[in-house]
């Protein structure tokens, strides 16, 4: 079994050190024209399954185009006397696919190439592009201005263009940067220096290219990080699992904790098909065994004793958003980080910048290619590295909680100390107790439909009904609240998801008390229906949809809200300018249009009734 990434091996077999690096650009500045010439003497097959070896945050933007790997952005690769070279490609359509091309491109480069056209000079795609390899620490940085044949090789073009970005590359706090003159169409300043520039004195893209310092080795000689992929529970007495070394090295003897929570053991062995291992390094994937049987999962992180990560569950982080659907501060989305997933919060976004200007702005959403400083809370804690310390501990990507899409990536800055001096206070009257008393079973109703759909008569209603059968309620209605707990909120998308947020903790917080809770709100999307619903058991969540149609919504206009929406009075009115997402499967749907409200109470009653929250 080759323990190395095939690619990697090879070139470790031939003495040859590895380079990947990016090009990156604005379609017409040349880059296929470079890549091709780079790359036209040994162009890859276009392997889809060949392992090129890439960060894990690069796998993972790469994962869901399916592809298992980066090899879909990799886009060729040539080999010089000393080195091998792989590229990795931007060239993909669309807004969004370049976007995220360009992160998984980066993270995994250890040099990026950007071209610039020396008759356009620099312009808002570069900038966003410096500023991006910046945010994601790619080591060396080189601006090839091509074309400068059409410039007639102008020095003061050249020299014009790099002042240009040298103050920009200055404030965003890049040291280091390179700059060549370059056509590549003539291979001037590719691969041999060019006679045409005699001003210009530095290395062709090439000489840079094999002279550019790049330390194979120090994964190998960061802390040990292994991230857990899968456990072997069958063994007794010892514990094995296997998992991808992500820095590091280990062998058999050295002693290991188990992050999270942070069980000590000693790793045993070290196995593959062939036999054991000495010592296992950054980049392979192994089975272990464990000298104790200690309780591992998939998502662990395994650490050498004496340099651990840190653990935490509130984050300030860098995000880069690639979704066309804005990030929504409040809104609960799946983090993938290592091989552990768990649900994530913004709570915050501090400010995001504006790429042209460098300015911090304020936002309460982060659009399509912006890049955000926000705090993020978990539902648990995780083992993580600051990313200036370790690209893979530290970084993560964002995915869709119901399509499990990816929208965004991130890294981490550090770990907000906050949560760690707040712990939760034990109380002795438990909330069964509490339930008990009250000879019920609290649950939460949450009703949910459009404007004027009948949600707080029908909420009333069952409210009636229930106190009249001697339950304990409460009613959470949307007017009502906004009087209060919600009066700094309005109707963008951001405000909504925090209304819903608010109201489903309350909601969990009167279930403790015991209470039946009855909330009428739109709340018109399912991410947010979704979050409340996980905030309690699974059965404690009856989800109703009051299932009336715009148009007889609309009809009604019980509060000549519609009236006054149509005439454009009144902004981000749902079913008009703001959209309502249906349930796909609530518990309860009233046809609240062909049945009278009393109709609909007895409905939800019968439905509590036969699924046993009241007899
Ligand atoms: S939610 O979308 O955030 O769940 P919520 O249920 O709290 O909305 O409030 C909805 C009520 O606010 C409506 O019944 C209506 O009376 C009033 N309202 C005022 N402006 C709007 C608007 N733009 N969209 C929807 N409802 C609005």
């Amino acid at each position: 079994m080759p323990l190395k990434k095939p690619a990697e091996s090879a070139v470790v077999a031939e003495h040859k050190s590895l380079v990947r690096f990016i090009t990156c650009g604005s379609s017409g500045d040349g880059k296929s024209t470079l890549l091709d010439s780079l790359c036209s003497d040994s162009r890859m097959s276009g392997s889809k399954s060949e392992y090129i070896g890439s960060s894990l945050l690069g796998s993972a933007l790469a994962v869901e185009r399916g592809q298992g790997v980066i090899s879909d952005i990799a886009y060729g690769c040539f080999s010089t006397g000393r080195r091998k070279f792989i590229a990795l490609n931007t060239l993909a359509q669309g807004h969004e696919q370049h976007m995220r091309n360009m992160v998984a491109g980066l993270s995994s480069a250890d040099v990026a190439i950007l071209m610039v056209d020396a008759q356009k000079g620099i312009n808002a795609l570069s900038r966003r592009q410096v500023y991006l390899a910046a945010q994601i620490s790619v080591r060396h940085l080189v601006i090839t201005v091509n074309k400068m044949d059409l410039v007639d090789y102008c020095e003061g073009v050249f020299q014009q263009i790099v002042e240009g970005y040298q103050l920009f590359a200055e404030k965003i706090g890049i040291e280091q940067m390179m700059f060549i003159p370059m056509s590549a169409s003539k291979g001037e300043n590719v691969a041999t220096p060019s006679e045409q520039m005699p001003w210009y004195n530095g290395p062709s893209l090439v000489d840079y290219l094999n002279a550019v310092e790049v330390d194979d080795e120090r994964s190998a000689r960061d802390p040990l990080r292994l991230a857990v992929c899968s456990v072997d529970r069958s063994e007794q007495g010892y514990c094995r699992f296997s998992g991808q070394l992500c820095s590091g090295s280990v062998k058999p003897g050295h002693k290991i904790r188990v992050l999270p929570l942070g069980k000590e053991s000693t790793v045993s062995r070290i196995e593959t098909i062939d036999g054991d291992l000495d010592e296992a390094v950054a980049g392979q994937s192994v089975t272990f065994a464990l000298a104790d049987a200690i309780d591992l999962s998939r998502g662990d992180l395994i650490v050498a004793s004496d340099q651990p990560a840190s653990v935490a569950k509130q984050f300030e982080t860098r995000i880069i958003w690639m979704h066309v659907e804005p990030l929504l501060s409040g809104r609960a989305y799946l983090m993938q980080i290592g091989t552990q997933t768990v649900s994530a919060t913004v709570t915050d976004i501090k400010y995001q910048v504006n790429v042209d200007t460098l300015e911090h702005m304020a936002a309460k959403k982060l659009e399509l290619n912006m890049i955000g400083v926000c705090s993020i809370s978990l539902d648990k804690d995780i083992a993580f590295d600051p990313y200036q310390e370790n690209r893979d501990t530290g970084s993560f990507i964002l995915l869709d909680r119901l399509t499990n899409k990816t929208l965004g990536a991130g890294l981490i800055n550090f770990a907000l100390r906050r949560s760690h001096n707040i712990t939760m206070q034990h109380v002795d009257v438990t909330r069964e107790a509490r339930a008990n008393h009250k000879l019920q079973k609290p649950c939460i109703l949450w009703l949910t439909g459009l404007s004027g759909a009948g949600k707080s008569t029908i909420a009333n209603l069952v409210e009636q009904k229930l106190f009249a059968m001697g339950r304990h309620t409460y009613l959470l209605d949307g007017d009502n609240v906004r009087h209060g707990l919600n009066k700094d909120l309005g109707f963008t998308d951001a405000d909504r998801v925090e209304n819903i947020r608010r109201i489903s903790e309350v909601a969990k917080l009167m279930m403790d008390a015991g209470l039946i809770v009855i909330t009428a709100f739109i709340s018109p999307f399912r991410s947010e229906r979704r979050m409340a619903r996980e905030l309690v058991a699974e059965k404690e969540f009856v989800e109703i949809y009051v299932n009336t149609p715009l148009d007889i919504a609309e009809q009604r206009d019980v509060k000549g809200l519609y009236k006054k929406a149509r005439n454009g009075e009144l902004k981000n009115f749902t079913g008009i300018d703001s959209p309502y997402e249906k349930p796909e499967s609530p518990e309860c749907d009233l046809l609240a249009a062909e049945c009278s409200a009393e109709d609909c109470a007895d409905q939800v009653v019968s439905y509590l009734q036969a699924n046993g929250y009241v007899e």
